[in-house]
C-alpha cells in the first residue's frame, strides 16, 4: 500500500484499527486509552464553525481578469497598468437570507464577491447582483437581517416582519422593486450581472481623484426564474446554483463577465442633483457612461468547499494603491463589520488561510494570535521606530486630501429626500408584461402579512407611479 493512503492520528501515528473501539471484553465498555475514538470524536464535535451573518450560502471558484482597455488616467493601480495583463482572482456568489442550508433558487439578492490577487495586495470587489441596496443609513443594516431572517418566537421566515421593516424605509423601494421584478431569481450565478454597487474612488498617477461606479455585464446573457418555476427546482434540488457553477466549469465551459465603470470626476459630486454617494441610487448612464475595463473568466473549481470556499474572506476594506474609499456612510460602516466578522468566525489570522493570503510578500508587524502558522515573523523586531529601517511605511501611496465640511450631528438622512423617481424611472422601463409579473411576485411574497403593511407598500408604489401602485393593490385584492 502507498504511504499517502495509510491512516494515521493527527499526529502521524498508525491508526491499528478504525473498524472496532478498544473495550474491556467483546461488550465492553470502551477503554479511556482508545486515544484513536478520542481524537476522532473530539474533532467531529467542533467541525462546525460559525455561519456568515448574510450570505452564508454560497459558491465559489478560481479564475482570472484580464485588462482590455487602457483606464490609466484615472487608477494607478497596477492591475489595470496594462492592456493584456492578468490577474488571478477568486470569486464566491451568494444568496443572502438564507442559512448555509438554504435552497440557492429563492426570491433574494445575489451576492458579488471577487478576490484579486494583485501584486499590490488583495483587492476585494465585495458586491451584488444589483446595483443599490435596500439602506443608506449602516445604523439600520442589523435590523434589515433580523427582518429578513427568522422570527424569533415561530422560527419562520415572517412577509410580516420583512414587509413591515421594508415599507417603513421609503428608501427600500427602489432595491425591492429589483427583488420582485423578474431579475429576482436569477437562474444560476453564471446568469447574473454584478455591481460595486457604492461610489468607490480612483487616484491617478497625478494623485488627481475620480469617483467610480464598478460594473460586471455576465457573457452568459440573463437568465431569471419565474416564482413557479423555481419552485419547481427546489422541489427536486435545493443546491441548483451550485451545480450549475461547478459543472459548467468542470465541462470547460467557463462562465466570464466584461467589467465597466462609471467614472465621475472629483468636484462633480457636489454638483449632480442627487447625493451620488447615495447606495439606494444609481449614476445615469446618460450622464456616466460605462467605459470597458477588461473581462475575467471563472476556470478552476475548488478541491475543498470548507478548506476554499467556506473560509474565503472578503473585506471592502481591502483596497489597493489606485483604488479608495468614498464617503458613502453604508460602505464606511462595511470597513468595519466585514474583518471583524471574519476575526469571529475564522479568527485573528484568517488572512493565512490559503484562499485568503495574498500573493506577494505580506509585511505587517501583527504577531501571535491563535492559529499563527507561518512563521511569526521569527526574530524580527516588533516595534517602529527603530533604529534598523524595520517596518517602513510607504507615503508615495498617500491619497490627495479630500475636503469634508460640516457639523457633527445625526444628521436626519431622510430630509428632502427623493425616494421615488428612480424607482419610478426603473417601473416605467419595464414592458406591461414584466410590469405584470412585478405586481404578481409582490402579492405573492406580502402572503400573510396584515393589509396595513399592504396599504403602505401600495401608497409607496404609488409615489414612485400611480400604475405601480394600482397595479400591485390590484395584484393584492386591495381596492386602492
Ligand atoms: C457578507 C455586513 C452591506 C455584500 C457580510 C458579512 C457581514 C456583512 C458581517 C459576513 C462577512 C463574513 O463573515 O465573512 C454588512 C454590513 C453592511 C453590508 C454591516 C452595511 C452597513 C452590504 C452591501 C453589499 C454586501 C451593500 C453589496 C453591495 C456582501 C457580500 C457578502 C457579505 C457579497 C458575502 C461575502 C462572501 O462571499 O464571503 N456582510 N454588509 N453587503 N456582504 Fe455585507
Amino acid at each position: 500500500m502507498s504511504e499517502e493512503k495509510k491512516l494515521t492520528t493527527a499526529a502521524g501515528c498508525p491508526v491499528v484499527d478504525n473498524q472496532n473501539t478498544l473495550t474491556a471484553g467483546p461488550r465492553g465498555p470502551v477503554l479511556l486509552q482508545d486515544v484513536w475514538l478520542l481524537e476522532k470524536l473530539a474533532h467531529f464535535d467542533r467541525e462546525v464553525i460559525p455561519e456568515r451573518r448574510m450570505h452564508a450560502k454560497g459558491s465559489g471558484a478560481y479564475g482570472s481578469f484580464t485588462v482590455t482597455h487602457d483606464i490609466t488616467r484615472y487608477t494607478r493601480a497596477k492591475l489595470f497598468s496594462q492592456i493584456g495583463k492578468k490577474t488571478e482572482l477568486f470569486a464566491r456568489f451568494t444568496t443572502v437570507a438564507g442559512e448555509r442550508g438554504a435552497a440557492d433558487a429563492e426570491r433574494d439578492i445575489r451576492g458579488f464577491a471577487l478576490k484579486f490577487y494583485t501584486e499590490e495586495g488583495n483587492w476585494d470587489m465585495v458586491g451584488n447582483n444589483t446595483p443599490v441596496f435596500f439602506l443608506r443609513d449602516p445604523l439600520k443594516f442589523p435590523d434589515l437581517n433580523h427582518a429578513v431572517k427568522r422570527d424569533p418566537r415561530t422560527n419562520l421566515r415572517s412577509a410580516t416582519n420583512n414587509w413591515d421593516f421594508w415599507t417603513s424605509l421609503p428608501e427600500a423601494l427602489h432595491q425591492v422593486t429589483i427583488v420582485m421584478s423578474e431579475r429576482g431569481i436569477p437562474a444560476s450565478y453564471r446568469h447574473m450581472h454584478g455591481f460595486g454597487s457604492h461610489t468607490y474612488s480612483f487616484i491617478n498617477a497625478q494623485n488627481e481623484r475620480h469617483w467610480v461606479k464598478f460594473h460586471f455585464k455576465c457573457q452568459q446573457g440573463i437568465r431569471n426564474l419565474s416564482d413557479a418555476e423555481a419552485e419547481a427546482i427546489i422541489g427536486r434540488d435545493r443546491e441548483s446554483h451550485q451545480r450549475d457553477l461547478f459543472d459548467a466549469i468542470e465541462r470547460g465551459d467557463f462562465p466570464k463577465w466584461t467589467l465597466y465603470v462609471q467614472v465621475m470626476p472629483e468636484k462633480e459630486a457636489a454638483q449632480v442633483p442627487y447625493n451620488p454617494f447615495d447606495l439606494t441610487k444609481v449614476w445615469p448612464h446618460k450622464d456616466y457612461p460605462l467605459i470597458e475595463v477588461g473581462e475575467f473568466e471563472l476556470n478552476r473549481n475548488p478541491e475543498n468547499f470548507f478548506a476554499e470556499v467556506e473560509q474565503s474572506a472578503f473585506n471592502p476594506a481591502a483596497v489597493v494603491p489606485g483604488i479608495g474609499f468614498s464617503p458613502d456612510k453604508m460602505l464606511q460602516a462595511r470597513l468595519f463589520s466585514y474583518g471583524d466578522a471574519q476575526r469571529y468566525r475564522l479568527g485573528v489570522n484568517h488572512h493565512q488561510i490559503p484562499v485568503n493570503a495574498p500573493r506577494c510578500p505580506v509585511h505587517s508587524y501583527h504577531r501571535d494570535g491563535a492559529m499563527r502558522v507561518d512563521g511569526n515573523f521569527g526574530s524580527r523586531l516588533g516595534y517602529e521606530p527603530n533604529s534598523y529601517g524595520q517596518w517602513q511605511e510607504q507615503p508615495d501611496y498617500r491619497e490627495p486630501p479630500l475636503s469634508i465640511e460640516g457639523a457633527a450631528d445625526h444628521w436626519n438622512h431622510r430630509e428632502d429626500e427623493d425616494y421615488y423617481s428612480q424607482p419610478g424611472a426603473l417601473f416605467r422601463l419595464m414592458s406591461p408584461a414584466q410590469q405584470q409579473v412585478l405586481f404578481d411576485n409582490t402579492a405573492r411574497a406580502m402572503g400573510d402579512a396584515p393589509e396595513g403593511i399592504k396599504r403602505r407598500h401600495i401608497a409607496n408604489c404609488g409615489k414612485a407611479d400611480p400604475a405601480y401602485g394600482a397595479g400591485v393593490a390590484e395584484a393584492l385584492g386591495i381596492e386602492a
